[in-house]
């Protein structure tokens, strides 16, 4: 067995969101929230893009958030597992409105504040650090409804609040922090990813910049007060990662790949540098976007993170002549086929080495430590005769990857911990589906709501207790 070349006190685990996990939408005093409006079926990525409004339940859909896996009754089971595993960080998610059920309430909700201190005094029990995203494609309804989300500048007031209620109701608690989880998405799926939703004949961009622009500004004061609350905390952006490739190596092709890194980096380049980078400026000024910004944003945006990090599923490809035709959003950001890399179940790209070039690109980028938050393959499982799970391609894919993140510090970039996506399965943020499964942990649980919620351990599971036991020396 080579040395590993993971460092002591590397933070291994896995990683969930309270939207696709927790279920218990109407308890503990809860308000709904944007992916509760979110069904399955044929609408859903009309409402997810904020194509179609949704501000009313129906009776005859299907919400899978609902109830989820239910988390929010079975976390002391699910901890246990991930504990029994041997993880050091487990990473979740806050509902926003379970603190703030409108969002815009001057106090929290005690009963919200009470569950979070159980989950994650639950992980301290087991020497698991909680690592908890504050916004994981979850807005208070009543945020979208009345004041429409985050292209209105009083949602910086009310997430400031928000943080400084979880910052300081969390304090000693929780020391890893996320302000918002794959901020980037906000431009590819704007309502599930920012609350935003489109009036006919609006300028799209202009909203989704303004609402980055408010997010961004939300996120670098949320660092601030982090800070202030307790210096120990540490901070990260989060992008849906993956590098552009060009197509060919015409010299349009590599202009056009560059483009569309930028458009995703645009977000970690203003939180972890403290300033819209210089191209925004043409940029902006050719698709007409003009940013309404307020006399201190530019101040409040120095906060930058004190870590980068980043979802990684797979690298993506760009040509000049990319149009919507030639592309497909299998992995949410558009992207071109590569003939060069296989595809999952879902038409997602596998390509390890993609992992180790998009975290070259982003050290020489950023000069800050990476942490791995998300990274997996979504795959159908089946019981066999003997009751078993044997999933031996996401160990694969788990497997490859894990050695590409190896290689990323082998070439000298400091990262602080990996959690696999979906470590328990959960409900599939694009599909909604269950069967798309993550975990190393099975649950009883179908596409429409069926199922008994029983976890399983899978062939899965006990290899990453091996990995993590031999703090990723071993991946055989
Ligand atoms: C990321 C999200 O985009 O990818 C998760 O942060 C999501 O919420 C994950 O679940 C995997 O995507 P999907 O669509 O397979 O659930």
């Amino acid at each position: 067995m080579a040395a590993s070349p993971f460092p002591d006190g590397f933070l291994w685990g896995g990683a969930i969101a309270a939207n696709q996990a927790e279920g218990a939408s109407f308890e503990g005093g809860k308000g709904l929230t944007t992916v509760d409006m979110i069904p399955h079926g044929a609408h859903r990525l009309a409402v997810k893009t904020g194509q179609e409004k949704r501000f009313q339940l129906k009776e005859d859909e299907f919400y899978p958030s609902h109830q989820a896996i239910d988390f929010y009754h079975r976390y002391k089971e699910d901890i246990a597992l991930m504990a029994e595993m041997g993880f050091t960080v487990f990473r979740t998610s806050i509902a926003w409105s379970r603190l703030y059920p409108n969002g815009d309430e001057m106090t929290p909700n005690a009963e919200g504040i009470a569950f979070y201190r159980d989950v994650f005094a639950e992980c301290k029990k087991y020497g698991i650090e909680p690592l908890v995203t504050l916004c994981h494609f979850d807005v208070p309804m009543h945020l979208v409804v009345e004041y429409g989300s985050w292209r209105n500048r009083k949602m910086v007031e009310f997430f400031a609040r928000y943080a400084r209620t979880c910052f300081e109701a969390f304090d000693g608690l929780v020391k890893y922090w996320l302000t918002f989880n794959e901020i980037n998405i906000l431009l590819h799926s704007p309502f599930s990813g920012a609350g935003l939703v489109f009036e006919e004949g609006e300028h799209q961009e202009q909203v989704k910049y303004q609402a980055a622009h408010h997010e961004l500004v939300a996120s670098a004061l949320a660092t601030k007060i982090a800070h202030e609350v307790n210096p120990e905390n540490q901070v990260g952006c989060m992008l849906a990662g993956g590098n552009f490739y060009p197509r060919t190596c015409k010299p349009e092709d590599v202009w056009a790949a560059l483009q569309k890194d930028r458009e995703n980096l645009f977000f970690i380049d203003v939180q972890a540098r403290g300033a819209y980078p210089s191209y925004t400026k043409r940029v902006f000024a050719e698709k007409g976007i003009v940013i309404a910004k307020e006399a201190g944003d530019d101040q409040i945006l120095k906060n930058t993170v004190d870590f980068v990090s980043f979802s990684y599923y797979a690298s993506r490809c760009a040509s000049a002549d990319m149009n919507d035709n030639n592309s497909s959003a299998a992995n949410i950001v558009k992207s071109l086929k590569n003939p060069h890399i296989e595809v999952s179940e879902w038409g997602w790209g596998i390509d390890p080495l993609g992992l180790r070039i998009t975290m070259n690109m982003m050290y020489d980028r950023y000069q800050k430590p990476l942490f791995l938050v998300e990274n997996g393959l979504g795959a159908k499982d089946e019981i066999n005769a003997q009751g078993e799970i044997i999933d031996d391609y996401r160990i694969s894919y788990l497997r490859e990857h894990i050695h590409a993140m190896g290689e990323a510090i082998r070439d000298g970039i400091p990262v602080i911990g990996y959690t696999s996506w979906g470590c328990i399965d959960l409900v599939s943020a694009s599909t909604g589906e269950m069967s798309k499964r993550y975990g190393f942990v099975y649950v009883d649980r179908d596409d429409s709501g069926n199922g008994t919620l029983d976890r399983k351990r899978k062939q899965s599971f006990w290899w990453y207790k091996k990995v993590i036991a031999s703090n990723g020396g071993d991946l055989a």
